[in-house]
């Protein structure tokens, strides 16, 4: 199963294929708050494994994020682990 991957703790929580990352991201101490990609506040450097990422939405692109620096809330994972800066 895909993981998500803290960078600081190497600590890793499997997501399922196709799911959102935030509940893995929320375990490993990202902060959340409107969880609809509108404050920012679920900001993610991807340290590896972007390619497995889903691709932006509107609202990552809206707040100038790129592929290596998502919102947390808005990313799915497709497959392979995804490494970030948590
Ligand atoms: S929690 Fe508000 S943008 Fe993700």
């Amino acid at each position: 199963m895909p993981k998500i991957i803290s960078a600081k703790t190497k600590e890793s929580i499997e997501v399922k294929e196709g799911e959102k990352i935030r509940d893995a991201c929320e375990k490993l101490g990202v902060p959340f708050c409107c969880t609809n990609g509108l404050c920012g506040t679920c900001m993610i450097d991807i340290i590896e494994g972007e390619k497995n990422l889903s691709e932006l939405t509107e609202s990552e692109i809206d707040m100038e994020r790129d592929k290596k620096h998502r919102l947390g809330c808005q990313c799915k994972i497709k497959n392979g682990d995804v490494k970030i800066s948590f």
